[in-house]
This record gives structure tokens, C-alpha cells and sequence, in this order.
């Protein structure tokens, strides 16, 4: 009885870490091997640049690499943590074992579980939904690593997808707090629509046939509607949950997919574009680490504040949805 009224009820993000690799793939570089221009990049999708793994560097590493940093920035040591979730849609290995396991290990974070979630770019808004839940009713830190290598499921000969994406890693440590921090989140799927955005590792969505590509393939004319249509559904349905009015909100950190998708959110809901933050020009669409090191690039660069409302917001593959509402208590 003692141990259940000492405890606290919420969780909040104590420490915030990202990792990006060293290697910069500008849009002028893509013009040498594709049919392409920084012109035609740049206006379709807001992206001037990519970081992309070198040879030998995989998902655990950049993801160690991001926990370590939000490690040190809450101040907890790794043998503290109870969980350690890894959303990833590019892990080490395609079945087996998962790379929040290979991450526990090389932090040694040996009394933590560890479990991977793949909710494709919806993996953090999902994680946090569930980290939240076990740090709470289990009364320890959780670990929430988003890290992808989305450079090696691309055809580097189809400009249509290609040019989207970039790798990269991204994390938080969420703590038990007596105040709300995390205070709600809205999780969705459509999964009649997965044909849309998938990569059928060698094997086709459709029918089941082996074939020989296996690359990432999407229909992105049908992912745009989608998209803007779930990111203004989760943001009305956080806000309406929470008696709260978009003007409450300091911060929405969407999903960096298309710059133009995050125009026509704000455009659609008559709210300013400048409550949105943005930075996919300079990572492109990093997949489930995509929200993550946004709000990495915000919080160390001081523009979140204590007792900000932040709201995050994806959509991925699946098709799958999601958003979180917090109050910044670092
Ligand atoms: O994490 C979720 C990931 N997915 C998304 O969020 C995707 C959502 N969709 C989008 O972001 C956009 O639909 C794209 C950026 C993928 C494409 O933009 P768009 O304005 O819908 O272009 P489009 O597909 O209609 O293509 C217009 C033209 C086509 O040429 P034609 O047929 O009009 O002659 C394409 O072949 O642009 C051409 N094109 C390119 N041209 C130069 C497509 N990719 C390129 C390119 N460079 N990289």
C-alpha cells in the first residue's frame, strides 16, 4: 500500500538526445547520378540535404549513439533503466534478434527489457504512448530510441523516392514525475492502405509472388491526402480531449516527410505555419527518428521552455497515425 501511494502518476521526458551521420548527401550531389535539380527537390519537398550512414554503420549504432546523449542529458545511468524500446523500421537484422536488444547491450542496460516497435514513421508517438504506460505503472526510466537507415531499403536509381529520405537516430529517457509531462496521446491505422508505402523484401505486397526488386515503394500522390488528413485529425482530437484551443500550444513537432504536407496542414486548419517546427531541410524524412531529433534540434537549441504544451504528430507506413500532448518539464 505504502509503495503504491509514493507512487508518481505521470511520466515526463527528462533527457533528449540525437545522432546524425557524418556523412552530408547535398541535393547538388544527387544531381550527378540522377535526372533531377535542387530546384525540383527543393520546391516539392522543402529538403536541401541528407545525412546517410557510412559502409559498417547500422541502426544500433546510431541509435547508441542518440541514447547515449539523452542518457547524459537526464542524468541516469544505463543500469537505472527499466525498458528500452527501439523503433525502427531498419534494424540490424531483418528478423532477429531486435536492435533494441543490441542497443541494451552496448549501453549495458542489463536490467532493462528490451523490445523493438515498428510502426514505420509513426514509431515515436506510439513509443511514447506505450513507454509512458510502463514507466509509470513499473515506476522506472524507459528508454525510447527512434533510429533508421532508410538509405538502404532506396532504389538509388528512382528519383521519385530517393531523394526523400535520409538516415539517422533519435531519443529520449522518460522519467516517473508527480506532474503531468506526458498527458496524452491519440494512436491510429488504416491498414486497408498499406499498399501504398511498403517494401515487399523481395517478395510482392500484392500477391505474394517472389520478385527481384525489393527496394521501398510508394505511391506518394496517395500518401499527400493521407497524410494531411490524419496529421489535422490527431491535432483536433488531442486538443478537443485536453479543453484546449491551438493557440495553447507552443510547439507542434510533425513528422518531416514533405514541407509542402505540413503547409497544407496548417494552411487547412488557418493556424500559422510557424508553430510548426521544421528541419527537414537539412536531415530529410528519417522515418520513426524523424519527430525525435526535431525536438532535440528545438530543446538544445533553446526554444522549448519549461511549461511549454508540445504536440507531436506522424504518419507512416501501415497506414498508421499517431500524435503525443506534453507539458515540458525537463
Ligand atoms: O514518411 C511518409 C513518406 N511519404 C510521404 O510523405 C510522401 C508524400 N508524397 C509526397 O511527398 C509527394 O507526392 C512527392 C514529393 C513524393 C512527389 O511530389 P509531387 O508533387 O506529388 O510530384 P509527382 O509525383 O506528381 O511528380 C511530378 C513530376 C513527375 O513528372 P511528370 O510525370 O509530370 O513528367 C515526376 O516524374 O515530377 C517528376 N519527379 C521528379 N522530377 C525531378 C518525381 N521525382 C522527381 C525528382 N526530380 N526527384
Amino acid at each position: 500500500m505504502d509503495s503504491v501511494s509514493s507512487n508518481k502518476s505521470f511520466a515526463r521526458i527528462a533527457g533528449v538526445g540525437a545522432y546524425l551521420p557524418e556523412r552530408v548527401v547535398s541535393n547538388s550531389d544527387l544531381e550527378q547520378s540522377l535526372t533531377t535539380t535542387d530546384e525540383w527537390i527543393v520546391s516539392h519537398t522543402g529538403i536541401r540535404q541528407r545525412h546517410v550512414v557510412a559502409e559498417g554503420q547500422n541502426c544500433s549504432d546510431l541509435g547508441v549513439e542518440a541514447a547515449r546523449r539523452a542518457l547524459t542529458d537526464a542524468e541516469v545511468a544505463p543500469e537505472e533503466l527499466g525498458l528500452v524500446i527501439c523503433t525502427t523500421c531498419t534494424g540490424d537484422y531483418a528478423n532477429f534478434p531486435g536492435t533494441a536488444c543490441l542497443i541494451q547491450g552496448q549501453l549495458g542496460a542489463l536490467a532493462a527489457g528490451a523490445v523493438d516497435m515498428n510502426a514505420a514513421c509513426t514509431g515515436f508517438p506510439y513509443a511514447l504512448a506505450l513507454g509512458r504506460g510502463y514507466c509509470v505503472n513499473q515506476q522506472k526510466p524507459v528508454l525510447i530510441v527512434a533510429s533508421e537507415v532508410l538509405s538502404r531499403l532506396l532504389d538509388w536509381s528512382d528519383r521519385s523516392t530517393c531523394v526523400l529520405f535520409g538516415d539517422g537516430a533519435g531519443a529520449v529517457v522518460l522519467l516517473p514525475s508527480t506532474e503531468p509531462g506526458l498527458m496524452d496521446e491519440v494512436l491510429g491505422a488504416d491498414g486497408t492502405n498499406g499498399g501504398v508505402l511498403f517494401r515487399a523484401d523481395g517478395t510482392s505486397f500484392e500477391t505474394g509472388e517472389k520478385r527481384e526488386r525489393h527496394f521501398l515503394e510508394m505511391n506518394g500522390k496517395a500518401v499527400f491526402p493521407f497524410a494531411v488528413r490524419v496529421m489535422e485529425r490527431v491535432i483536433d482530437e488531442l486538443l478537443e480531449r485536453n479543453h484546449l484551443a491551438f493557440d495553447d500550444v507552443q510547439h507542434v513537432i510533425p513528422h518531416q516527410a514533405n514541407r509542402r504536407i505540413i503547409e497544407a496542414v496548417a494552411r487547412h486548419m488557418g493556424v500559422p505555419l510557424e508553430r510548426f517546427f521544421l528541419n527537414i531541410d537539412c536531415v530529410a524524412n528519417t522515418s520513426s527518428a524523424s519527430v525525435p531529433i526535431a525536438l532535440d534540434d528545438l530543446y538544445h537549441s533553446g526554444r522549448i521552455h519549461q511549461g511549454d504544451l508540445v504536440l507531436t504528430v506522424g504518419f507512416g507506413a501501415g497506414l498508421t497515425f499517431g500524435g503525443n500532448l506534453m507539458v515540458w518539464r525537463k
